[in-house]
């Protein structure tokens, strides 16, 4: 086909993708998306209406009506990766959807059949033309399984917590015990992977990069050498 290629990003909760994913966009001068973003800001307005996460019509028909936008563009997405802001209904949430609340209840309602085939509808029109990076859960299973460089970005619980934790500190936010934070790591990685549609998982043709032990550099440059062969 005449499409570019799509570099698909997938992994569990705090692998580095979304990090790493930016950056292999601007080294390689390609668009960036981050579908998990999408999945948060919905979520978000989900709890902003007073919805119960598990009140599928009512979301069902928020869903149907809500725009989402990236780096606030027509486009969904933007080729100066560094400052990424996300807008549902025209209300910037850039800040808001990093919160403990998104983050507890963005599985529940990213699981609901609807609510997948709308996102997944807009990231497959938003990609079409390729030349993109994208990072989220089910990537190059399931939204672009042609794609045509496809990772799977791991590391253990712990390195994961310890991440987060450091995240939380640059950013002055209040401090969450590693306990607290492998725990609600743990739960949405298995959300995530247990779901019946399009769930987390590596695809067979992914290059798994198990990143416990390496700097995000040497990830990235990891990545950009694998699109360059
Ligand atoms: O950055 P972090 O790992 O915390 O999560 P994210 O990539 O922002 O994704 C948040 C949540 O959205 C995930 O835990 C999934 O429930 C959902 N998600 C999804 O279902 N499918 C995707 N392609 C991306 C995210
Ligand atoms: O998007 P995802 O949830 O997979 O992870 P992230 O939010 O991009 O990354 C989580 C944190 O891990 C960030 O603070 C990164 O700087 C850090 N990190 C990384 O991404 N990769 C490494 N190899 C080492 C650290």
């Amino acid at each position: 086909s005449s499409r570019k290629p799509i570099v698909a990003i997938d992994g569990p909760a705090g692998a580095g993708k979304s990090t790493v994913a930016r950056q292999v966009a601007q080294v390689l001068d390609l668009l960036y998306l981050d579908t998990g973003a999408m999945y948060r800001a919905l979520t978000w307005l989900v709890l902003q209406s007073g919805l119960a996460v598990d009140d599928e019509p009512s979301i069902a028909e928020l869903v149907s009506q809500c725009e989402i936008e990236l780096s606030g563009q027509p486009t969904l997405m933007e080729k100066q990766a560094t400052s990424i802001s996300v807008s549902i209904n025209g209300q910037d949430v850039t800040q808001e959807i990093r919160s403990l609340e998104v983050t507890s209840n963005v599985s529940a309602i990213a699981a609901q059949p609807i609510v997948r085939k709308e996102l997944v509808r807009q990231q497959r029109r938003y990609g079409k033309n390729g030349g993109i990076v994208i990072d989220g859960r089910d990537i190059g299973t399931y939204v672009f399984p042609d794609a045509e460089l496809k990772l799977f970005l791991t590391a253990s619980v712990q390195e994961r917590a310890r991440r987060r934790q450091q995240d939380l500190k640059n950013q002055g936010k209040d401090e969450i015990s590693l306990d607290e934070l492998e725990q609600s790591i743990y739960d949405r990685d298995l959300k995530d992977s247990t779901r019946a549609l399009a769930p987390l998982r590596q695809a067979e043709d992914a290059i798994e990069i198990q990143t416990d032990n390496l700097s995000i550099v040497e990830v990235v440059d990891w990545i950009v050498r694998l699109y360059r062969e």
